[in-house]
């Protein structure tokens, strides 16, 4: 177990892997994990469930009256062995994952009002220290302190055939294009919105991993930590 509780960042595009390195990560170094990434999915069940959002287009103003009656926690199951997201007190973790919240999370997510709720819960998570959290604007915006950064990219086309493989699993008949598709877009929607876009911290260390195994991609992230523990 590692001594001092610091903070770690992790922004990246979709589909990058972002996630499998961020809890590996944390299991390893016996910190919490957050993955900022489902609050934003919750929050867009949330705005499907409450018939504020169409297939392109979103009534930001009706979104911010009901973003106060939205509830968002982690809750801890023994089974899974991992904190699960929860919306209004109903384990959501699976029907976040749907192709539809898919389509529809990069409008929810660049409005003003819903990323200041967002990230005020996730400054919270991190006050105390010990935590991996990864999302697009964690090491810019959410803990611009964090102790280490880092930002991770792939091939966008490595990156679909990933999720692919994902998809597959309960939808064998899925189409490697569409997830391409969406990815391309998500990628597209988060780097040029207004509200706190997907950009790599200026000192944030890259880690392009199209050809790398998870073995070595935690085997450098690892080695960036410890220094950046020794140092804190
Ligand atoms: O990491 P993910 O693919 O589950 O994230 C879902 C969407 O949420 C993604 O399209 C961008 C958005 N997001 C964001 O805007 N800011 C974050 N910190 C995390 C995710």
């Amino acid at each position: 177990m590692e001594k001092r509780k610091i903070n770690i960042a992790i922004d990246g595009h979709s589909s990058a892997g972002k996630s499998t390195m961020a809890k590996a990560l944390a299991k390893e170094l016996n910190f919490i994990y957050v993955d900022t990434g489902a609050m934003y999915r919750a929050a867009t069940l949330f705005c499907i469930k409450e018939r504020l959002v169409q297939t392109n287009e979103i009534d930001s103003s009706k979104v911010e009256v009901a973003i106060d009656r939205m509830y968002l926690g982690f809750k801890y199951n023994s089974k899974s062995e991992r904190s699960e997201i929860h919306l209004g007190g109903v384990n959501v973790e699976e029907d976040i994952r749907s192709m539809e919240v898919s389509r529809k999370v990069s409008l929810v997510a660049a409005i003003p009002a819903v990323r200041h709720k967002l990230v005020d819960l996730q400054q919270r998570m991190a006050e105390n220290g010990g935590v991996v959290m990864d999302g697009r604007d964690i090491g810019t915006v959410v803990i611009p302190h964090a102790e280490a950064k880092f930002f991770i990219t792939a091939d966008p086309e490595v990156r679909a055939h990933r999720r692919l493989r994902e998809i597959q699993v309960s939808q064998p008949n899925f189409q490697l294009s569409e997830v391409l598709s969406n990815i391309l877009e998500r990628d597209r929607i988060d780097s040029n919105r207004s509200a706190s876009p997907l950009r790599q911290a200026k000192d944030a260390i890259v880690l392009d991993n199209s050809q790398l195994s998870e073995d070595e991609q935690l085997a450098f992230l690892l080695t960036h930590v410890r220094k950046a523990i020794a140092g804190a």
